[in-house]
């Protein structure tokens, strides 16, 4: 991790007076927003606006203590502010280089409580957004708290609507979204984004989420979106020891979707990479022994139609070899999945495989061809399992020189039992810190991290650059279950909703959309163009062609488009869209000259000019253009797939023409 350059461009100490009731504002480095913190009949609030006009109106501030009445605010007894301008780079990324461009402001509050009687508030000033977090840097170290209340609210101002799903289902973040008034709201996970009347997107979310359960927004019907933590089983919604600084509560506040999607805030507002060089992790592309085990043709358990046996793991590593990809992903192979292997998730073993599946040879198999295993800890939500057996499960996967690890916690929200038998929510602070454990752990054995059932996406990737991928959404399995599946706008909602945490491993790629099912809410709801779209509109630095091989071979026209698009970027872009509508997005290739673009639509169809202004100038590109064919539509005919080539520049606008439910992708391939 480089710092290209870092200018602390002003540092300022103002003392305030004590119990001045006049506030205290701090402005963005364009000066686009303007946050004003004030402290009055007891309160002490923030309120935010947008070049003039107010977006948040005088909003709650602070955390209270077991032990402590709720604290009454008096006075700001001091104020810093200072600016910054840098630039970091990402190992792997959406982008390579991340300017840093921000102003700052930390007011310290004077309480009537114990542990409330000096709390630092800062507020991190960006131009398309900001991030206010708290620092009880005066608690005595060692000294134990618990906090019982985070105060802190979003006072929203006017109308808006919201894309969210209820915070506490079972299925953890597994659910589609539901597009209501904002002020409908009862309890939402973030990140919740909100379109306004008045043309502004707001997106709620957290930055940083260590040591801490996680947030979600209370609404009370009237537009104030309140802090709710995720308790641990006796109430308790965090225990913290002497200081501590709590995450980033964040806050997007554009005038486009596009906007939010090219935000950076969420990164800028983690610390620094702290494993160095992680030149193990190479992103890439992988095929797996999965989807076929989701439509029900093999199975995870053991016996005649066991997925993970060798023979049928070497099939995929020669599938892998011959069109160039790098891993293959193998579930199901160690003890543990015979039975109801949800309910046992404490039997699993993570080191013994079923007697079928023979690692080693797999491991040298693939090597002999350049393709390494993926591996694979499901856990069922089994933590104290799992963690009893970390240490050894890693360590094995390194000897054996597996460099990713995706793992799982299929198991109810609310029901994972921790060692002490209480149950525990999937992301409060029991799962943030193991979380967090399991990508340590396997850090100092050079395995990056792709989580499903996750803990939602805060940014830590940018600090624990083996934090590689995640799921925390729906994803393209269910697409195979049978039951309803995801409706065409679901991936033209997570890039501007769940997307905005982090990179999702979403699984895209199915070309035989219908796999067996007649009824379109029973199979994959696009077309074909949709799922090579899905590569580059949904970024995830590891991605997975899910599909069987032999679909694959039956359309090896389409699939070159998986095989050329790359899983790192130099830049990105997202040049139109729409909640819930559509999107496009152009990325540069890291390290190369090709630009690819993608665009998906919802269940309508619809044409799109595109300028191709983001190309370099002064050259030309053939785009490879995947797109649509004749008469394509999600619901009746969704096979057809036109390829075309053309050349063009950067003067040209091409027409994007989407099917209802479509997509279209494209290789503009540099031909300098
Ligand atoms: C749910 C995960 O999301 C999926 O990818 C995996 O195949 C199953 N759990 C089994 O671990
Ligand atoms: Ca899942």
């Amino acid at each position: 991790m480089t710092f290209k350059f870092a200018a602390i461009l002003s540092a300022l100490c103002i003392p305030a007076m004590a119990g001045a009731a006049a506030p205290e504002c701090a402005q963005s480095p364009g000066r686009v927003i303007r946050l004003c913190v004030s402290v009055q009949d007891n309160r002490a609030t923030f309120e935010v606006s947008r070049l003039g006009k107010s977006v948040l109106a005088p909003s709650n501030l602070g955390l209270d203590f077991v032990g402590e009445p709720e604290a009454h605010y008096s006075a700001i007894t001091s104020v810093d502010r200072r600016s910054s301008d840098s630039s970091w780079e990402q190992p792997w990324g959406e982008e390579r280089t991340i300017r840093d461009q921000h102003s700052e402001m930390t007011v310290r509050l004077k309480g009537d409580t114990p542990t409330n009687s000096s709390v630092d508030v800062t507020f991190r000033l960006f131009d398309d957004g900001f991030g206010l977090r708290y620092g009880y840097t005066a608690i005595p170290a060692g000294r134990e708290v618990a906090v019982s209340a985070d105060r802190t609210s979003f006072h929203t101002l006017g109308d808006y609507q919201a894309w969210w799903y209820q915070g506490l289902g079972q299925e953890r973040d597994e659910y589609l979204y539901t597009h209501t008034d904002a002020r409908r709201i009862t309890l939402a996970e973030t990140p919740l984004t909100l379109k306004g009347a008045n043309g502004l997107y707001l997106s709620f979310h957290e930055a940083a989420l260590v040591d801490f359960p996680s947030m979600l927004l209370a609404g009370n019907g009237v537009g104030t979106l309140s802090a709710w933590l995720m308790p641990w089983p006796d109430g308790v919604l965090a225990r913290k020891t002497g200081p501590f600084t709590t995450p980033w509560r964040t806050v997007l506040i554009t005038d486009s979707a596009g906007a939010l999607a090219d935000s950076r805030i969420e990164l800028n507002l983690n610390e620094p990479n702290r494993l160095g060089d992680v030149s193990w992790f190479k992103p890439g592309k992988f095929v797996g022994v999965w989807w076929e085990m989701h439509i029900d043709k093999s199975t995870w358990e053991s016996g005649p139609r066991h997925g993970a046996n060798t023979g049928n793991a070497e099939h995929y590593m020669d599938f892998a070899a011959r069109y160039g990809f790098d891993g293959v992903l193998v579930e199901g192979w160690n003890q543990g999945w015979n039975g109801d292997w949800i309910a046992n998730g404490d039997k699993f073993s993570f080191t013994e495989a079923y007697p079928d599946f023979d690692m080693a040879a797999v491991v040298a198999y693939g090597r002999r061809l350049g393709v390494k295993l993926i591996g694979h800890n499901e856990t069922a939500g089994a933590v104290p399992n799992y963690e009893a057996q970390l240490e050894d499960a890693l360590r094995m996967y390194e000897n054996h020189g597996v460099s990713i690890v995706k793992t799982g916690y299929v198991r109810h929200s609310g029901d994972i039992i921790d060692q002490n038998g209480g149950r525990e929510w999937f992301a409060g602070q029991y799962m943030v810190r193991h979380n967090l454990l399991v990508a340590q752990v396997a850090a100092t054995h050079h395995i990056a991290i792709d989580a499903h059932e996750p803990v939602k996406d805060t940014g830590l990737r940018r600090t624990w650059p083996n934090m590689i991928s995640r799921e925390g959404a729906r994803g393209q399995e269910y697409n195979a279950w049978g039951k309803p599946t995801n409706p065409p706008e679901h991936t033209v909602i997570i890039p501007f909703t769940r997307m905005l945490g982090g990179p999702m491993d979403f699984t895209p790629g199915i070309f035989d959309v219908a796999h067996g099912q007649q009824d379109v809410t029973r199979r994959v709801q696009s077309t074909v163009a949709t799922q090579l779209a899905e590569y580059v509109v949904l970024y995830s630095p590891i991605a997975m062609a899910a599909d069987l091989p032999e679909n694959y071979e039956a359309r090896l026209d389409a699939f070159q488009f998986i095989r050329d698009v790359p899983t790192d970027w130099e830049t990105s872009k997202t040049l139109q869209g729409d909640i819930g509508e559509f999107i496009v997005v152009a990325r540069l290739q890291r390290g190369g000259k090709d630009w690819f673009l993608g665009a998906l639509t919802n269940e309508n169809a619809r044409k799109l000019t595109q300028p191709l202004s983001f190309l370099a100038s002064d050259k030309q590109y053939e785009a490879q253009i995947y797109r649509d064919g004749p008469g394509a539509d999600y619901r009746t005919n969704p096979q057809p797939l036109t390829i075309e080539h053309r050349i063009v520049t950067r003067k040209d606008s091409i027409l994007i023409d989407m099917a209802a439910g479509g997509g279209t992708a494209i290789r503009f391939k540099c031909l300098d």
